[in-house]
């Protein structure tokens, strides 16, 4: 038998005239728990409420009321339970506030796990979930394990139930219910596609971008799950500004706006990528100016002032969510006139390079992935796979996920939110790059061992999420243009 019962986070206040029930769902909009207000209950409602409390109920115990527990079903409020000779076999939790019941269709059907399923180790089960799904499943009762392995594919209702234990098997319909109304399962087409599927695998969907994507775009919040998230013991303790032990300074020459005569206008008009390279070398003048157009710190300032949360932020020409700005510059110089070849890390408060080490093998394997990664670009025959040049810098930018993490580690935005600075800074460094007539051009691939490598740092502190490569535009291929010289308002 099915037993319901009020979910972790809900909480009842009993007034005189009234009953609010506080539900654990809040919006990213506004996070006061959503709550219902049930006016003048009858004295068999109040029963109802606290047995939902206290102890499980069954449909049948209340089968006048089955209008309001179906109600509070379908907002999400109640876990559903099944037990079985030895005791809680299955259980449906609701993460979302709207619940679909679903019974087995008809006639022959095959069932199936969603594709995008994980399923978590826990102390009292297995928990079953799925980005797309209005609820998790929990296998309580380790019986019910070998069901994970038959739902892999399309199960017909004979095999699974012959999966199941024997004192389970009279519950058949009851535990295909809670599988198909969590949507952790789905009833199969023709080709075996699971009907909750359907769109997500015909779009192309992988399980990881889609967990990440609905994790991070989520407008409903259930709670208790941000709750349960552990704290880090780290918080607010990582800096704004970002100091390296380097081996030596590398001054850089004052910024200077001779020949940045571009308009912002002719700037977005002719920005391109160029991924042919002049054999003249970029200078240290130019690499300067680039720098600290798109990334030298402008301020430290204070962000939040007055409330709890209080932390450092910085100002730099890029904008950063939350001025966090936890991303850093990392220079594979391969050559340029003026500063020795080696790996630097770009002090953005002082303006200059701090050495970490020569041009070393991870270094030189970082400039060739950059080489390779070089592509024909749609638009324009300019180079075909495997004949990238090595850029005369590379850029590589580094996120210390830490300093996200102590503003984002509840809300789960931190890795989003680093991804969307690093869109951020390539625009910034097009633009930059565009207006000093350089050749600039984004990368999709880069290698985060590779970083640890040639940085020393552990990838868990701070790891490289994007990749741009500069150099001098090759003059003959057209792309040659100085900042100022040719460009027409
Ligand atoms: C995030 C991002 C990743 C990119 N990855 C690569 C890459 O790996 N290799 C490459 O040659 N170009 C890469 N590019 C450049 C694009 O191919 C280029 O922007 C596109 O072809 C449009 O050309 P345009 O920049 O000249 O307008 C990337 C651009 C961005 C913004």
């Amino acid at each position: 038998m099915l037993s319901y019962q009020f979910r972790e986070g809900v909480h009842i206040a009993f007034n005189e005239s009234d009953v609010v029930i506080t539900t654990p769902y809040a919006t990213r909009l506004n996070s006061i728990q959503q709550s219902l207000h049930i006016d003048r209950p009858t004295d068999a409602l109040k029963i109802l409420l606290r047995d939902l409390l206290d102890r499980g109920v069954s449909r049948e115990q209340h089968l006048e009321l089955l209008g309001q527990l179906e109600g509070f079903y379908t907002k999400g409020l109640l876990s559903v339970e099944l037990v079985g000779l030895e005791g809680a076999a299955i259980s449906l939790n609701p993460v979302k506030s709207l619940l679909r019941r679903k019974n087995a269709p008809g006639g022959d059907y095959r069932v199936r796990f969603s594709r995008f399923v994980n399923v978590q180790p826990l102390v009292d089960g297995l928990e079953i979930t799925s980005p797309l799904s209005s609820a998790t499943v929990r296998l309580k009762d380790q019986r019910l394990f070998p069901i994970l392995m038959q739902l892999v594919l399309a199960c017909d209702e004979a095999t699974l139930k012959e999966a199941l234990p024997i004192d389970l098997r009279s519950h058949y319909a009851d535990i295909i219910s809670l599988l198909l109304s969590s949507d952790i399962a789905g009833v199969c087409d023709g080709q075996g596609v699971a009907d909750i599927d359907q769109e997500a695998v015909e779009a192309g969907w992988t399980t990881e971008d889609l967990a990440f994507h609905c994790h991070t775009r989520e407008q409903m919040i259930d709670v208790c799950r941000y709750q349960a998230i552990p704290t880090s013991n780290n918080t607010n303790q990582l800096p704004a500004k970002h100091q390296r032990i380097i081996l030596s300074t590398a001054a850089l020459p004052s910024p200077s706006r001779i020949n940045h005569n571009l308009s912002f206008f002719q700037v977005v008009r002719e920005r391109k990528t160029i991924r042919r390279y002049q054999e003249q070398p970029v200078t240290a003048a130019v690499l300067s100016d680039f720098l600290w157009h798109s990334m030298h710190i402008r301020e430290e300032i204070l962000c939040d002032p007055g409330l709890s949360r209080a932390y450092p932020g910085l100002l730099r020409p890029v904008a950063s969510a939350g001025a966090l700005h936890s991303i850093e510059l990392y220079l594979c110089i391969n050559r340029c006139i003026g500063l020795q070849s080696g790996f630097y890390h770009y002090d953005s408060c002082n303006h200059s390079l701090g050495k970490l080490r020569d041009l070393g093998e991870p270094c030189l394997q970082m400039l060739d992935l950059a080489a390779a990664s070089t592509c024909r670009a749609p638009q324009v025959a300019s180079v075909s796979p495997g004949l990238g040049q090595r850029p005369d810098v590379l850029v590589v930018m580094s996120a210390r996920y830490g300093r996200n993490a102590s503003l984002h580690q509840q809300t789960g935005l931190s890795y989003a939110l680093i991804l969307k600075d690093v869109g951020s800074i390539y625009q910034q460094l097009y633009l930059v790059a565009t207006a000093l007539g350089l050749a600039p051009c984004g990368l999709s691939f880069g290698s985060s061992e590779l970083f640890e490598q040639a940085s020393g740092l552990s990838s868990r502190l701070e790891c490289s999420v994007g990749e741009f490569m500069i150099g001098n535009p090759l003059s003959t291929d057209g792309y040659g243009l100085r900042a100022g010289s040719d460009l027409r308002p």
